[in-house]
């Protein structure tokens, strides 16, 4: 099977992030063929289109790290309804300058948790709505929207519920599949 490298975008920043474990769970369940490395945000400045000309050093190194994947997995917290600042940083960093947008074409997927029973749905139809602009072919389903019970994910990146590790799993599986299908219609640097 052909490898596809995905970037990764943890929408918090906190150390004991659970949507962190969630994309450690994430990774231990992908199949063989995903090969992911973390897309770091948190050392960003805000978005500033006075800097387009001359980016600061984290967002070039933001900008090549992201060219340098063929898809995006966005793993995000609910903050106020939306998603975090420092993920919408992030993005609009990717997003610029005008004619360089790092998300175009390229397949993307989006998750989060919450201890909440919404499970960041209303935050991932806001990230939905952004990634649709910057022209990424999103997976449509299945949605996943994971309300973070204590222990859900161990140290190990673990799933202790076996429901929802075989929903993780086909998750990713069907993840995998979506980028296959979308780098056969787009192949790279197309
Ligand atoms: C939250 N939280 C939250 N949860 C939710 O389901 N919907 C929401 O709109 C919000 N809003 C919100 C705003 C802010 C500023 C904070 C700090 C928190 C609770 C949030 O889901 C919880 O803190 C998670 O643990 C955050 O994810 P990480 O950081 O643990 O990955």
């Amino acid at each position: 099977m052909t490898e596809h490298t995905v970037g990764y975008l943890i929408g918090s920043l906190s150390k004991e992030s659970i949507n962190r474990r969630l994309a450690n769970a994430l990774i231990n369940l992908a199949p063989d063929n995903l090969v992911f490395t973390e897309i770091e945000i948190g050392d960003l400045p805000l978005y500033n289109r006075d800097l387009d000309a001359n980016y600061p050093a984290p967002a070039q190194r933001l900008k090549e790290h992201l060219a340098s994947v063929d898809a995006f997995l966005f793993v995000t917290p609910e903050y106020n309804r939306s998603i975090p600042g420092s993920l919408k940083t992030a993005i609009d960093w990717g997003s610029r300058p005008w004619g360089t947008n790092s998300f175009s074409r390229k397949p993307s997927a989006v998750i989060g948790a919450s201890p909440g029973k919404l499970g960041t749905a209303v935050a991932q139809q806001t990230l939905r709505s952004i990634l649709g602009f910057c022209d990424s072919p999103q997976m449509n389903a299945p949605e996943a929207y994971i309300e973070f019970t204590k222990g859900l994910v161990d140290d190990d990146g673990n799933v202790t519920v076996p429901e929802t590790e075989e929903f993780l799993a086909n998750w990713m599986a069907r993840f995998g599949e979506f980028i296959t299908r979308v780098r056969a219609v787009i192949p790279p640097g197309e």
